[in-house]
């Protein structure tokens, strides 16, 4: 019998797009490391990375049951690390070169596609021997779980000792569609009305799941006070506000299995805090592989390693590139997605030859070698729930120079506190951005400053033994018997 069963639509190293790849990848395991029975269910993806793990198909014929089909289900399953990760296949729905949307847009059937996926997940989880104590669902993609989970509750009481959580780990996300959809989901006509899945006559599947689970969390304590708010709550600000109370802030953590200078696969050499020599080695290669000038080793090399979108304030770092290139330092940019963003960035790129290095694409390996090589880490998001790059960047000796939103301000402790690990400026303006950029370049020309800040950034930790203890307090505190 499982304890906690996570549904998500990402899990590193199967699956990624971004940072809820990263957590799922951690927090279960961490849970199960600590005598939690965890598991994992998700989509089977046709471009997933099996990362040498032995999969194999353990139910091939699940009746999912739609409304207007007998339509099935596949359940594949991996024990990663002993911990059991279950798969939903369905080719057609799954077997697609991207995740979610192509760079023409979402892909058209995403609401029938999670629809599918969410009643996948209560079909398999109704057949394993005794039911979760809770079931956590992550994202848009997973949030029909817990409505499905508080209406079959109230009939079926194999249920009867289930929570469930939901956690937001992007609130502009909301995985809205016409409200003609709301049928096929096969929730009771009870759920359609404001206060449950109706969102000004659409159908909104984040809002479901903020309305029927049991327990609310988003993953930093300040981005959960700033989404009851207009300008973070994405219109959702009214039904957060309603349920407050069940609402929590928990900072992510960063596993260091994955991300740590000491021990990285990817890094030609190695460092630590003590040892920060390797850093220096790691420097000459990203600037022999990313084409710049071996004169930028001495000189502040700056990085940037995110999504292409102005939740990352990529217009703000076009904005200043002419000025920042007017100092003698150097820029890498690697991310993708909004493609006149992609543009205007690789024709600055042909302006600014050995100085500015722009890639587009997504490749876990050079995100790791940037956060390695760069002297200077670039966040300049309008919000950021969490954020984990800049946590990556603080252990990587890579100080941060970020708005202070959200998760950025959980995480870094800007200059001039004597405790400083990287620098902030307090709201999304490229004027703020590029002062913040100066002052970071200022403390960079006094060698023993900045070494101390880039020993002070690489010593926090912000381990997931913590996060998964808070987590654990949680599901105790909405009832769960763990
Ligand atoms: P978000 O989830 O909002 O995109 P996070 O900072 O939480 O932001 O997590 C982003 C994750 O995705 C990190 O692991 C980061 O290294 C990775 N990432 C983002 N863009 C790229 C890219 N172009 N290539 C490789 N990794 C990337
Ligand atoms: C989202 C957020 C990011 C957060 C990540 C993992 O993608 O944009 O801030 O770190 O989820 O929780």
């Amino acid at each position: 019998m499982h304890e906690v069963l996570f549904v998500t639509s990402e899990i590193y190293p199967f699956s990624k797009t971004g940072g809820l790849g990263d957590v799922m990848g951690a927090l279960p395991l961490s849970l199960f490391n600590k005598g939690i029975k965890t598991a994992v269910i998700t989509p089977f993806y046709g471009r997933m990375n099996l990362d040498g793990n032995k999969v194999r198909l353990v139910y091939s014929d699940l009746h999912v049951g739609y409304p207007w089909q007998p339509i099935t289900a596949e359940i594949y399953q991996v024990d990663y690390h002993g911990m059991p990760v279950y798969f939903v296949g369905r080719g057609e729905y799954f077997d697609r070169r991207y995740y979610y949307n192509t760079h023409n847009g979402d892909y058209f059937d995403n609401c029938e596609r999670f629809i599918f996926f969410c009643r996948a997940v209560m079909k398999w989880a109704r057949l394993l021997p005794g039911a979760p104590q809770v079931i956590h669902a992550h994202d848009w993609q997973s949030s029909l779980v817990p409505a499905y989970l508080h209406f079959e509750r109230q009939q079926d009481s194999f249920w009867k000792n289930t929570k469930s959580v939901s956690t937001i780990h992007n609130l502009a996300f909301q995985g809205r569609f016409s409200g003609r959809f709301f049928k096929d989901s096969g929730l009771p006509a009870a759920a359609w009305n404001m206060d449950g899945a109706e969102y000004y006559g659409d159908f909104n599947m984040l809002k479901t799941g903020i309305a029927y689970s049991d327990a609310v969390t988003t993953v930093s304590p300040t981005y959960a006070e700033e989404i009851l708010g207009p300008e973070f709550g994405c219109g959702l600000e009214g039904i957060l506000s309603k349920h407050s109370e069940k609402l929590v802030g928990i900072l992510n953590g960063a596993d260091y299995k994955v991300w740590d200078p000491g021990d990285d696969k990817f890094l030609p050499c190695c460092y630590s805090s003590e040892k920060l020599n390797g850093k220096k080695e790691c420097k000459e290669t990203v600037l022999s592989e990313f084409h710049l000038s071996p004169e930028l080793q001495d000189k502040p090399l700056l990085g940037f390693i995110g999504r292409i979108r102005d939740q990352k304030g990529v217009d703000m770092l076009i904005d200043i590139i002419p000025e920042l290139m007017k100092k003698d330092v150097g820029l890498i940019v690697l991310g993708e997605g909004n493609l006149s963003y992609e543009a205007r960035l690789l024709e600055m790129m042909e302006s600014y030859p050995g100085r500015l290095s722009v890639q587009i694409g997504y490749t876990e390996e050079m995100a790791h070698i940037i956060q390695a090589g760069c002297d200077i880490f670039l966040m300049p998001s309008r919000y950021e729930p969490c954020g984990l790059t800049q946590i990556y960047a603080l252990r990587y000796g890579t100080p941060p120079v970020a708005t202070a939103v959200g998760g950025l301000c959980d995480t870094i402790t800007p200059y001039p506190s004597p405790e400083a690990t990287g620098f902030t400026f307090q709201k999304a303006d490229s004027r703020l951005f590029f002062k913040a950029i100066e002052r970071a370049l200022s403390v960079w020309q006094d060698k023993d400053s900045w070494r101390k800040l880039v020993q002070r950034a690489m010593r926090k930790e912000f381990s997931w033994d913590r996060s998964a203890d808070e987590y654990i307090t949680m599901y105790r505190n909405i009832g769960a018997r763990l």
